[in-house]
């Protein structure tokens, strides 16, 4: 007798050449990504060289070795720690270079990337010292790269509210160079509501808003960041799938999810590759895009996270396109641009 259940999982599993190759040639934008957690660990070892920082590591291997993680908290602690080498601006620079390299290879138009302000400010390194070497080389990257940006700085939910406004005064002299914030750092204990007070005095100040929501908390804590602080973009938004007046909610109101494959997998939001959400999300009429949150840790960048997807859930190559389409109507950019980019995914899509 055949084995119509085993052959039935099969096509999923094999590497399909013109999805792949589809893949590799879309434009895309990047929305999700923290550059702190683009630090390669040969960086890393590189730049406690040159700032003289101890690390607790004796070679790259055994770094790479400290990258299992059970959950969100787990990779936040070696997170926090690996930033510890980030001193001067040019380190700042060639964090954020590297980054952009790695995103060019991947056919990356634009990126909308998070910093982590206090994770810099709070072991004494100055908000413009990050600010400064991010900027140099995003301005770089647009000119030599072609890769368009936006800065989104981040308050990390694990301090106080205070500390967070203290960080938004920091940002009051550079409005120009900074286009959003965002909530970032370990969810669950610290909902949303503990920052709605922060994020209208952002709105105020004209800046775009965003919150990880619904990567380990429940979908109140994604309903505090659409009520309490009016995002725009949901980052992860897995959660939100437990609720379907929630999903209603969001399709409603056409809010962009910034899914994260590959990091769901590396913290155990997902048991498997086949179980990230990404299809259900597209079956539902949720706008769901593909990022890599954090690739240095959770390996791989945004194609890498494309192809991971692709496969387990044997995405057709229309949903591939939906994605990329997705990550720039769901992007800053205005519409103009945003339909240029789309032009070229058709061309693309069609050539
Ligand atoms: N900071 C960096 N990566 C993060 C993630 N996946 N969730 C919450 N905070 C983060
Ligand atoms: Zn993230």
């Amino acid at each position: 007798m055949i084995d119509r259940s085993a052959s039935a999982v099969k096509p999923a599993q094999m590497p399909n050449p013109s999805r792949a190759a589809l893949i590799d040639r879309l434009p895309k934008a990047e929305l999700h990504l923290h550059i702190e957690g683009s630090l390669e660990p040969e960086l890393l070892f590189a730049l406690a060289k040159r700032n003289a920082v101890a690390i607790p590591f004796a070679s790259v291997e055994e770094v790479r070795a400290a990258y299992s993680f059970t959950n969100l908290q787990d990779f936040l602690d070696i997170y926090y720690q690996g930033m510890s080498v980030l001193q001067t601006e040019q380190d700042f620079y060639d964090l954020t270079w590297a980054y952009l390299e790695r995103a060019a290879a991947d056919t990356v138009r634009h990126v909308e990337i998070f910093f982590d302000p206090q994770g810099h400010t709070e072991r004494g390194v100055a908000f413009e010292t990050a600010l400064n070497g991010i900027e140099r080389a995003l301005i770089d990257g647009e000119a030599q790269l072609g890769i368009s940006y936006r800065i989104i700085m981040c308050f990390l939910r694990h301090l106080s509210e205070e500390d967070a406004f203290a960080t938004l005064d920091q940002a009051l002299p550079h409005l120009d160079r900074i286009d959003g914030v965002g909530l970032d750092s370990s969810e669950v204990g610290h909902p949303p509501a503990k920052f709605a007070r922060v994020f209208a005095k952002a709105r105020k100040l004209g800046l775009h808003v965003t919150a990880h929501a619904g990567e380990e908390g429940p979908p109140e804590y994604v309903y505090e960041a659409l009520d309490l602080l009016e995002v725009e973009r949901i980052d992860h938004g897995n959660r939100a799938l437990e609720d379907a007046a929630l999903v209603s909610r969001i399709v409603g109101e056409g809010l962009t999810l910034t899914v994260c494959p590959l990091s769901n997998l590396k913290l155990c939001v997902i048991k498997d590759i086949a179980a990230s959400p990404v299809k259900r999300m597209l079956d539902l009429g949720l706008k769901a895009t593909i990022n890599s949150d954090d690739p240095a840790y959770f390996g791989g960048y945004i194609n890498a996270n494309f192809h991971a997807v692709a496969e387990a859930l044997d995405l057709t190559e229309a949903e591939i396109v939906q994605l990329a389409e997705n990550s720039f109507t769901g992007s800053f950019l205005p519409v103009l641009d945003s339909a240029r980019h789309l032009a070229e995914i058709a061309e693309v899509a069609n050539g």
